[in-house]
């Protein structure tokens, strides 16, 4: 199937509807207030710059607090059960506020969205929800929202899988950093994971849209660009042209003004020897990787979907470090993946042992209604998986305190990004690698880079002072 790319300027009516709404708010004389709250992936955080950028030519200007708001929006995530408990606990303490005020307007959109059995809980248990919008239906949100705010109609979750939509405007994050979608959906179908289903198959963004946009945010001033995917190493197999991520990266290498390049994520069935030699090569390209493993169990692999070995998985980190000796490694993990047993989850430690990640991100198994994985029996009870979550995450910090000492005594080059969230004197910023730095400065630093020696290391964390 061909991807079918629309661009707004195409959807002459959603930009009609944006000026529709825009023009009912200034008859109203005040600006309106938009909370939009995100859960989940980096993909769902790019959705939410795209509907705040919508919002935001609609005239609303955003507010961190529901209680002033004229309109919420969750944008949902699908992939483990506890981000959904959230939002429904978010939008059942809604039912008063809009009690008090019922102009207020719940909107509920992203990949929970996009599952049948939860939107119908959602219109029946919360009523007072005025819009479900799923993520396939995302560009179509300023119709659906002048509709709302006209005719006081509720919609549901539409499905209209397999297209592209360019030009939507994005209310981006603070300089330096810029995300930018490559690719959406997903095709392998681990039988964990219930982003195919909700995000639908791989799309490749053509790739002249994704280097005009990158040359659009060189110019604003971003600095580091995200090329963010489900699998960016299967990027361009759907396109018509001859097309692959590593000649997409060094395209995005030429253009000026982008200082760093990364992107997420990488599956480890996909990693091209071409790929780890454009990283080798062009020095814009983070030497990080991303690269979830999932499981160390051959068994567990295999039942997962996977389609890679613990013994493929290990070759091609060595030969990701004989090629970069200074990667920076990361990974996913599930624990308690249904029948996985206490000499499966050993093979998994050993793997992190093995590896030496300098940082991992792990999940307890969560069922997903619809997926494979939902019908496989189960061997181990709950608090086992805890005490096993548990001893993983000991390890692990061992390991990333041992690695973020050998920074001890470097000097790294720094892209400064902000104030740190605990200490308002100190900036945060990042090494190349990924690493988060804290070091006192200037904020006038703020989107530069600075040469920082290290001077002292947490589990999470460096932190250094500016050197000249
Ligand atoms: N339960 C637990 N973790 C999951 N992930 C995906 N689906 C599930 C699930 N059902 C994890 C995987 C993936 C990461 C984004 O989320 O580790 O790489
Ligand atoms: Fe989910 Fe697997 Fe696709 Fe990642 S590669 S989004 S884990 S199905």
């Amino acid at each position: 199937m061909k991807t079918k790319t629309i661009s707004l300027d195409q959807m002459q009516e959603q930009a009609e509807f944006i000026k529709k709404i825009f023009a009912i708010h200034r008859q109203h004389g005040r600006q309106p207030l938009a909370f939009v709250e995100t859960y989940g992936c980096q993909q769902n955080v790019s959705d939410s710059e795209k509907i705040k950028g919508m919002l935001s030519e609609m005239g609303y200007d955003f507010c961190d607090k529901t209680e002033d708001a004229d309109l919420v929006l969750y944008n949902t995530c699908a992939v483990r059960e506890n981000a959904e408990l959230r939002v429904f606990g978010n939008i059942g303490a809604l039912k008063h506020q809009k009690r008090r005020n019922p102009d207020m307007k719940i909107v509920v959109c992203g990949c929970m969205m996009q599952q049948e059995h939860i939107a119908e809980t959602i219109k029946r248990k919360y009523p007072h929800v005025d819009l479900l919008l799923g993520t396939h239906a995302l560009y179509r949100f300023p119709q659906r929202l002048y509709e709302v705010l006209h005719q006081g109609r509720f919609f549901d979750a539409e499905n209209e899988e397999g297209s592209i939509f360019e030009g939507i405007p994005y209310y981006r994050g603070a300089k330096p950093l810029a995300n930018i979608p490559i690719m959406y959906g997903c095709n392998n179908f681990c039988t964990y994971c219930i982003v195919p289903y909700v995000r639908g198959r791989e799309r490749s963004r053509n790739p002249q849209h994704i280097l005009d946009e990158i040359q659009q945010v060189a110019k604003e001033g971003y600095r580091e660009v995200m090329l963010l995917g489900q699998n960016v190493n299967s990027y361009g197999n759907d396109l018509e042209e001859e097309m692959d991520f590593a000649t997409l990266l060094r395209e995005v290498c030429k253009i000026d003004g982008i200082e760093r390049v990364r992107f997420m994520t990488s599956h480890p069935k996909d990693l091209s020897d071409a790929l780890i030699t454009v990283m080798k090569e062009e020095p814009k390209i983070c030497k990080q990787l991303h690269l979830p493993v999932q499981s160390g169990s051959n068994r567990v692999l295999s039942a997962m979907n996977r389609k890679y070995t613990r013994e493929a998985y290990l070759e091609l980190v060595r030969k990701v470090k004989s090629a970069m000796p200074n990667i920076v490694l990361t990974t996913d993990i599930i624990v308690g993946f249904p029948g996985e047993t206490d000499e499966e989850f050993e093979e998994t430690l050993s793997i992190l042992q093995e590896v030496e990640y300098d940082t991992i991100f792990s999940f307890i198994y969560s069922k997903r209604v619809g997926t494979p994985a939902a019908s496989m029996p189960d061997v181990m009870d709950e608090e086992q998986k805890h005490r096993n979550f548990d001893r993983m995450l000991a390890l692990q910090n061992e390991i990333s305190k041992r690695k973020n000492d050998a920074y001890l005594g470097s000097t790294q080059k720094v892209l400064v990004e902000g104030i740190s969230k605990n200490n308002s004197d100190t900036l945060t910023g990042r090494t190349e690698g990924g690493k988060v730095v804290n070091f006192i400065g200037d904020q006038s630093q703020i989107g530069e880079f600075v040469t920082v020696t290290i001077t002292k290391t947490q589990t999470w964390s460096l932190f250094g002072e500016l050197s000249e």
